[in-house]
């Protein structure tokens, strides 16, 4: 999704700008653009395409402040012309933006007859407005800035630029992210913390609705009203060494073969010396004070949520319902007396769910973010924060921050649990089960020359396929049908296997791929009747299995783990189906088209 990275009083400027436009090309985007100022000219740049392509152009670019953007298309196609930065009617005025603005045609009409438009976004009426005010009405900057944000309805990063003054960026922000990084000698402006991190870990936050004076000495941060605002700042704790893609040829791939080392590093988050488990004691009381508990979430969390849900409610003896961030964001349905809404987001940004949390927080409902990234507006906004410990995850294909999810809120389920003498939670030696977890993940890796070969017989050139499952394996068959979907473009649904009879069963052919899951010695049985049903009808079948399942016939044998933690363990070889799948059909595993890894628009 469209990223945002300033910088105000260094002579690097192109070069921290580029830098940091790299950092943020994991969260997808089709176009860039930059502005630099205070050298012997003003240079905007745009490209259509890869960062790499805007570099090309930036031969000769130098001054000391500027702003750079990455966006992924909302309003008009992705062209130089849409790419910001964007300038007002006379190029004074040089803006970048990241979120949706609602009332953008209403403020053309309004206030901005007889302006010419270069492109179709939102973003260019903005600066235009900002423009006005200031050139045409004749107030000051930091005046017309404020007056358009009393006039912009939505959700707003912005950076602004006036061309003739190189020493200020002027940035405000509503529900869309934007941090402040502060430079030794210059200061930065960036919508991740990611782009930033090479030049410093020393951050400042940015509430919604707060407009920021950044100068290279100094940051003031005010409200619209003009009032300043106190803020102090912080030190990120982020590790550039995490965030290289090493030898691997995929991000991807790293991030799969990581999630033996994040299940380590999870039982050392959550265990103390003597190897209990240890977790924040105000979230194990925020979990026993609630009657229900509410999981929201997007993607692939929102599959998480369901992969933990069993555990959750057997361990805390509290009822989970899933809700898709999206859908309550603007309809909640009717809720226990004594709710706790958990929110699942490996990048702790995702406007849906924070449109929900703005909600809960506004009705007094107890929140706790699960997360990949602490300091994000997720985990900031609610009242607790549990970490994923995943380290960052670059691809836009979720794969350890999943497994990270429910290994973290087993931890979660059987700290309540044992809190509460639950007898399944104290019989269940969750470091013991993990580590085995972790194993079983390590044997799968070791089979990726296997699973490589199957899979390409499989789904080399295939239109669509099937997952198919019951119980958590129907769950883990949803992520799994995602996974390939979102990387590979084959069609592809998971499919609770006993419900495959009454209507989807219509699809199959001869040779559709049907990839069943097996884990639970009582379902796997009637899993099988169903793999019969499809196979009868010409489907070409793989089956993973759990070895207490197993038989000599099935393509992929797991170790058998503990039945709460086996989504983990599972969904492992089914990424690496996704992963060869799209290897195979010629497709960039890392960046596939139209997804953007973190969505901060609704
Ligand atoms: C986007 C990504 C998905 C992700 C979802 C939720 O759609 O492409 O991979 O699962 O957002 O993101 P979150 O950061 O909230 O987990």
């Amino acid at each position: 999704m469209c990223g945002i990275v300033g910088v105000v009083g260094n002579t690097n400027a192109t070069d921290i700008l580029i830098q940091g436009l790299e950092k943020l090309e994991y969260r997808g985007y089709d176009s860039a653009g930059i502005f630099v100022l205070g050298g012997a000219e003003n240079h905007l740049v745009k490209a259509v395409g890869r960062i790499a392509e805007l570099s090309a152009k930036t031969a000769g670019v130098e001054g000391t402040t500027g702003i750079g953007h990455t966006r992924w298309a909302t309003h008009g196609k992705p062209t130089e012309d849409n790419a910001h930065p964007h300038r007002s009617e006379t190029g004074r005025f040089v803006l970048v933006h990241n979120g949706v603005i609602e009332n953008y045609l209403e403020i053309k009409e309004e206030y901005l007859a007889g302006h010419h438009f270069k492109g179709q976004t939102d973003t260019e009426i903005a600066v235009h407005l900002i423009g006005k005010f200031a050139e045409e009405d004749g107030l000051s900057v930091l005046e017309a800035f404020k007056k358009a944000l009393h006039i912009i309805r939505g959700s707003y990063a912005f950076a602004l630029i006036d061309s003739e003054n190189p020493d200020v960026i002027y940035v405000a922000k509503n529900k869309s992210p934007l941090l402040i990084g502060l430079g030794d000698g210059y200061n930065m402006v960036c919508s991740d913390a990611m782009a930033m991190i090479r030049e410093t870990n020393q951050y400042m936050e940015i509430h919604d609705q707060e407009l920021v004076i950044v100068k290279a000495d100094s940051v003031e941060v005010q409200d619209y009203d003009g009032n300043s605002r106190e803020r102090a700042s912080y030190t990120a704790e982020l590790d550039l060494s995490d965030i290289g893609k090493g030898t691997y040829p995929y991000y991807m791939l790293k991030e799969i073969d990581e999630q033996p080392t994040v299940m380590r590093k999870l039982i050392q988050a959550y265990t103390d010396e003597a190897g209990q488990v240890v977790v924040d004691p105000a979230i194990i009381k925020a979990v026993q004070d609630a009657d229900r508990i509410y999981i929201l979430a997007a993607g692939t969390s929102y599959h998480a949520g369901f992969a933990s849900k069993k555990m959750l409610e057997e361990l805390t003896d509290t009822p989970v319902e899933l809700g898709i961030s999206s859908e309550w964001g603007y309809g909640m349905p009717l809720l226990s007396k004594k709710p706790l809404f958990i929110f699942i987001s490996q990048s702790g940004e995702t406007a849906d769910s924070r449109q929900v949390l703005v909600k809960a927080n506004e009705m007094g409902i107890p929140s706790l973010t699960v997360t990949n990234v602490p300091g994000s507006t997720l985990s900031r906004e609610a009242n607790h924060t549990m970490l994923l410990h995943a380290g960052p995850e670059i691809a836009v294909a979720s794969t350890k921050a999943y497994t990270a999810q429910i290994a973290a809120l087993a931890f979660l389920a059987k700290a309540v649990g044992q809190a509460n003498g639950n007898a399944k939670a104290q019989a269940f030696d969750l470091v013991h089960e993990l580590s085995i977890v972790a194993q079983s993940i390590e044997s799968t890796l070791s089979e990726k020359e296997t699973i490589e070969a199957k899979v390409r017989e499989l789904l080399e050139t295939t239109r669509n396929a099937f997952y198919i499952g019951r119980g958590q394996d129907y769950y883990v068959a949803m992520e799994a049908s995602l996974k390939l979907k979102e990387i590979s473009y084959i069609q592809c649904e998971g499919f609770a296997a006993g419900e495959l009879k009454h209507g989807t069963i219509a699809l199959i052919e001869e040779g559709t791929p049907v990839l069943a899951l097996l884990s639970d010695p009582v379902l796997a049985n009637h899993t099988r009747g169903n793999i019969q049903e499809v196979a009868a009808r010409g489907a070409k079948v793989l089956t993973i299995a759990e070895e207490n399942v197993a038989k000599d016939t099935d393509d992929i044998v797991l170790t058998t783990v503990h039945p709460y933690l086996s989504p983990i363990s599972m969904v492992v070889p089914t990424q690496l189906v996704a992963y060869f799948a799209t290897l195979h059909r010629g497709l960039d595993v890392d960046k596939p088209r139209n997804l953007a890894k973190s969505v901060t628009v609704e």
